[in-house]
């Protein structure tokens, strides 16, 4: 299993950083078995697997499920946890409390956390705890309230100075990576060139250390539109529609079950006879 150190290593050779979102078993399981470096267990699973319009009706309950579930599939994978809505602002012992019932409970490696300000102090108090922290800026959805929406941040150069600022912060608190989502590739490449640690971008462009897309999102699955920023490598919304159409037609014309789905008992039709 690749460890914090070797995604410090990662940025150094240069060899760039995959992650992805994991919210089940199965995907835990097929992510692991692709070569994945890391996997996220995000609270884009409220969207994305619960249905919910946004990230902040996920609970720390619905975050240790996950988690449990992903590290049973990927056995030999990093996993980080997404720190759920208002986890992680009130105190620093309720902070504390909640990450470890992630790290305890859940399984998880290390735990996400958006934002700076007074985020930045509860990093300090994760990692102290020896905790590993994920930092998440730009564009951080759990604060999609106060932002009036998902817009491409930092598009002035006041905010985008403020950006390498608090990027700074959180490497200074002690994160062991950085999430930038939805920034200009530009600054996006200046943050990785002033950070020691990685950056992992997610629409932010080709210039830093990792990158990272929600399961759903680049496999088609389930989803209905995707951001510009997505690639979908597969689309299996397709097949599995395909395949539940065929199922349902072959009910309906008594094509299935076969002979060959079906148990034979000698002794049953003896019985009969
Ligand atoms: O929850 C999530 O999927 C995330 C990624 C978009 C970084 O936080
Ligand atoms: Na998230």
């Amino acid at each position: 299993m690749k460890t914090t150190k070797d995604f410090q290593q990662m940025k150094i050779g240069n060899e760039p950083i995959v992650m992805v979102t994991a919210y089940d078993y199965p995907a835990g399981k097929l992510a692991e078995q692709a070569g994945i470096d890391l996997l996220l267990v995000g609270d884009s699973l409220g969207m994305v697997a619960l249905g919910y319009e946004s990230t902040v009706n996920v609970t720390l309950e619905d975050m240790i499920l996950h988690t449990k579930a992903v590290r049973r599939g990927a056995k030999d994978t990093f996993v980080v946890t997404d720190m759920p809505f208002m986890t992680y602002h009130s105190s620093a012992s309720e902070t504390l409390h909640h990450a470890k019932r992630l790290v305890q409970e859940g399984g998880a490696h290390a735990v996400k956390v958006e934002g700076s300000g007074n985020v930045v102090d509860m990093i300090k108090h994760l990692t102290g705890a020896g905790v590993p922290v994920v930092g998440h800026l730009g564009l951080t959805p759990q604060s999609v309230g106060v932002l009036g929406g998902y817009k491409v941040q930092c598009k002035t150069e006041e905010e985008a100075n403020q950006l390498i600022e608090d990027a700074k912060a959180v490497e200074k608190a002690g994160a062991f990576a950085v999430v930038l989502e939805c920034v200009p590739w530009q600054l996006a490449e200046a943050v990785t060139e002033q950070l020691s640690i990685p950056t992992i971008g997610i629409g932010a462009g080709p210039k830093t250390d990792g990158q990272v897309l929600v399961y759903h999102d680049l496999i088609d699955y389930g989803v209905e539109r995707v951001a510009k920023f997505v690639k979908q490598y597969a689309h299996i919304s397709d097949d599995i529609v395909t395949g539940l159409k065929t199922y349902v037609a072959d009910v309906k014309q008594r094509a299935f079950p076969q002979p060959e789905h079906s148990f034979n008992t000698t002794l049953f039709n003896s019985q009969v006879r």
